[in-house]
Parts: C-alpha cells; structure tokens; sequence
C-alpha cells in the first residue's frame, strides 16, 4: 500500500516536471554591435516583440546589442558553436566562416542609389549569396538595409588625393581594403566596439560607416570632417544556426519566419529615415564639418576606384562581381 503510493508520488512528481519542462520557453539569444537606437538595433527589438506574439510565448528573444555579449569575429564563433542563435553581422563580415563573396557588395559605386541594392539583394545574387551560409551550418533569414557609407578624418577628404597615407578603420572587407588602398589610405580592420577610442586616440585617423552608425557611437565628436561620399553600402545578413532552426517545431519555425518577414519589411522601412535624422543630429552638434561631393569630386573618385572592379574578382570571385556589375549596368 505504502509502496504504491510512494509510486503514485513518484508519477505525479514525474508529471509536473515534464509540464513545467514542456513550458520552458526556447530561447533565441540575438546578439549585435549597434545601439538598440539604430535601424538594426531596432529591428531586432521588433523581431524580439514580433516572435513572442506570434508564438504566444513559447520562444523568448534576448537582445544583446552594442557588442555587450560579443565583438565582431567572436559573434560569428559564438553562432556555430550555439552559444548564440542569431546574428545580424554585415555582410563585409563574413570571411572568417568562408563565405567572402558577400564582400562583392561593398563594390564602390555599385549600387544605383536604394532601388539597386534592393533589386540586388531581392533578386538573385541576393538568394544565390544567403545559400553559400548553408555548407557552413547557417541559414540566412533575410537581409537588413543600413544605407551608405560616408568617410571621416580630421581633414576634409575630397578629392582621391586627400586620403594618402591616412590609417582608416575598415570593418573586415577585403574589398573595403581594395578601394582605401586604391586611394592610397593604409585600411586596418578593427572590431566596431573599438572604433571610437581608436579615433579618439589616434591609432587610425579616419573610418567610413553610416550616419545612424556615426551618431550613435559619437564618431563624429572624434572626426573633424565627415564626407557624405556614399561610396559603398551596408547591409546585414540576418542569420541563424542551422541546426537550431531545422530542430525548432515545424509551427514555431513558421511563426518566427513571419516574425522575421514582419521585422524585415520594418527594418528596411525605417532604414532611410534613420539615417536623414542621424545626419541632421550630426550636423546640429557642430562638432564635425559635413562635406558633399561635387560632381568633379565624384568623377574622380568613381575613375581613381574603377580598376577594383576588375582586382576584386581576384578576391571574392569573378562570378559574383560579372553579376553584380552586370545587374548594375556598369562596364568594368
Ligand atoms: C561596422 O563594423 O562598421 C559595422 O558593420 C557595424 C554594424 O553592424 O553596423
């Protein structure tokens, strides 16, 4: 009697267990280097309310933003070994786990204006580029939008000339390192969350980023003249494990999906915008001189920067460059 009632315990114990570990939330863990201020630090704070609505609370997303869990190369470590399930890195990052053909779209003077970097990364070479994570245990969910790029010293930077032997801080792509080395500058890559003292203290002399990217981390109160060049673009691959996400339920995996579609369509809405309210901030500071290129400066940096499109197939390879070149419309 005794015996079968301590057995009894035993079940309803047993039970409560399993219920209490059948409510454990999964936990999605997404870490970034930008402020929570900024278009990605925003999108993922929507995907994080987006994916717990939708799954009604069954997956928790912890956002780590502005490199508080990891730095850059750690980040991407961190995502294959699990410690982390997802990422949104630029796409100049992604050398390190082998897939350096996404440093084609730091291609200068690719794009024509937003409309071409959508088509781009809505279109083929976009999808064709997310695939090549897939042999690496990645899946790519979609790609955030961050604008283009502007560079900085402490004296003005017009004209190709201008940038000869200046020590500028470069994000990891060997393309970024193409160009600032075709304008004679000496490119060093360097972790984001080590930019800003870096400047402050001289160890590089310039950069070149967004301006959401400028404002929030103060680059503009350590860099006398900022170029609105927009030379090149930034854009981010939102990724995951893949054997997380393949192991996930087949109902979650799809609420997290449209979750995802959702904090995409929003990201990419709010990306411009961002961007035009960063610069008018920067500009209202007074702590930095803003420049624009006239169209003789910008003739000259497209010539100086013509001969990467042809060296940069050495680097990323050929086919991904004749697509991209051939998408935009320019003759290399
Ligand atoms: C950088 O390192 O400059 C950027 O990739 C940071 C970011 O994530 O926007």
């Amino acid at each position: 009697m005794k015996r079968r009632a301590a057995l009894s315990t035993m079940g309803a114990l047993a039970l409560a267990g399993h219920r209490a570990f059948a409510q454990q939330p999964i936990v999605i863990k997404f870490s970034h280097v930008v402020t929570d201020d900024t278009p990605k630090g925003k999108g993922a704070l929507k995907f994080r309310e987006l994916a717990e609505k939708y799954t009604g609370g069954r997956v928790k997303v912890e956002v780590y933003p502005n490199s508080t869990l990891y730095k850059d190369k750690e980040e991407l470590d961190a995502l294959q070994t699990g410690s982390v399930q997802m990422l949104a890195p630029s796409t100049a990052k992604f050398r390190p786990i082998g897939v350096p053909e996404f440093e084609a779209m730091d291609l200068p003077f690719v794009f024509n204006g937003e409309e071409g970097y959508y088509k781009t990364v809505q279109g083929p070479i976009g999808s064709g580029l997310l695939k090549r994570l897939e042999a690496k245990g990645i899946t790519g969910l979609a790609y955030w939008d961050n604008g283009f790029h502007m560079v900085s010293a402490n004296r003005p930077l017009l004209m190709p000339a201008d940038f000869q032997g200046l020590k500028v801080r470069i994000s990891g792509s060997k393309i970024a390192d193409l160009y600032f080395r075709k304008l004679g500058a000496l490119p060093q890559i360097m972790a984001f969350s080590e930019v800003y003292h870096a400047l402050q203290t001289g160890v590089v002399d310039g950069c070149e980023n967004t301006p959401s990217n400028y404002w929030t981390q103060k680059f503009h109160e350590v860099q006398k003249h900022i170029t609105v060049s927009n030379h090149a673009h930034l854009q981010y691959a939102v990724i995951t494990n893949s054997k997380f996400w393949n192991g996930l339920p087949a109902d979650v995996r799809g609420q997290l999906t449209k979750a995802m579609a959702e904090a995409t369509q929003y990201t990419n809405s709010i990306a411009k915008q961002e961007n035009v309210d960063a610069l008018e901030k920067i500009k209202a500071s007074g702590k930095t001189t803003l420049h624009y290129l006239d169209p003789q400066q910008r003739t000259a940096w497209v010539a100086a920067l013509k001969p990467v499109y042809h060296e940069a197939e050495a680097r990323v390879g050929k086919q991904v460059v004749d697509d991209l070149l051939k998408s935009a419309g320019i003759v290399a």
